[in-house]
């Protein structure tokens, strides 16, 4: 993967990676497409697929995770990738059964907060693969969703701190024509969750308009409104289960006092064993 990269540098050929976990849906074609644009014909795309073991928990759904390698495939031959770099675990992970790997990447601020809350060794797992993933592939340029939101902002301070020369694209969240952000583990949802699911997208909207009004009214919302809000409003849903809810301010993913215009919220919802993240810039 690295003399195929270095020989597209040598003739000055732009490489834009777009690293996935497999299962792709629409979202991921949108973040193809982004790619493409800015590599531009000539240019070289290149899909990664790997389910990264070490960003899931011991009780979450690694073993559960879809793959499906001929679908994938598929669907970057449609969308025109160039290459797909489906590595093992004994490519990434050398030694890592008999216990010789003890390598990891770990950003130590902007993941202490929300998901890395919820998911303690998560980011860790991110940061250690996606460091990997890039000097494997050795982009010029990498796109990432907004939907893991926090997620691209570690990756934007790794990349900082550890001055890869990788720019960070990243593409809006795509949704089901009902609000709902297209994720892989959507397909997991019963027939009764996936009609609930969009609630998390409806809840976030209504969080912007109560937030509007807030600053019209000057009755300001704090972090405790803002959860009783939601809990009131997911408890509506017989399946769905608050994780956490947090408004926060979009550079330094600190909490914020009071929500106002331009912070952004960010929200986990459990449908069954299912869990489900959005978030939404409060306009
Ligand atoms: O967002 C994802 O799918 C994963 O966290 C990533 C960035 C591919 C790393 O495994």
């Amino acid at each position: 993967m690295q003399s195929f990269s270095s020989e597209k540098a040598k003739l000055n050929t732009k490489v834009a990676l777009v690293p996935t976990m497999g299962a792709l849906h629409q979202g991921h074609l949108t973040l193809i497409e982004l790619a493409r644009k800015k590599v531009g014909p000539q240019g070289v795309v290149i899909v990664s697929i790997y389910v990264n073991p070490t960003q899931f928990g011991p009780s979450e759904d690694f073993d559960q995770y879809p793959r499906d390698f001929d679908s994938d495939h598929q669907k970057c031959v449609q969308a025109g990738v160039d290459l797909i770099f489906a590595p093992l675990d004994s490519d990434m992970y050398p030694g890592k059964s008999s216990g010789n790997y003890s390598t990891y990447v770990e950003e130590k601020s902007l993941g202490r907060t929300m998901e890395g809350e919820s998911r303690p060794t998560h980011f860790r797992g991110v940061t250690t693969i996606v460091a990997k993933l890039f000097l494997a592939c050795l982009p010029h340029v990498s796109v990432f969703g907004q939907k893991d939101f926090q997620q691209v902002a570690i990756i934007k301070q790794m990349v900082k701190d550890l001055n890869f020369p990788v720019e960070i694209l990243v593409s809006p969240t795509y949704r089901e024509s009902d609000g709902l952000a297209m994720s892989s583990r959507n397909k997991y949802l019963t027939p009764l969750q996936r009609r609930q699911a969009p609630v998390i997208n409806t809840l976030l909207n209504e969080v912007c308009v109560r937030v509007r009004e807030s600053h019209k009214n000057g009755k300001k919302i704090n972090q405790a409104d803002l959860k009783a809000f939601a809990e009131k409003y997911i408890v509506l849903q017989s399946e769905a289960r608050l994780d956490y809810i947090c408004g926060f301010d979009p550079n330094t993913l600190e909490p914020a006092k009071t929500l106002n215009i331009g912070h952004q919220v960010a929200i986990a919802v459990h449908f069954g064993e299912v869990r489900l993240i959005d978030n939404i810039c409060i306009r």
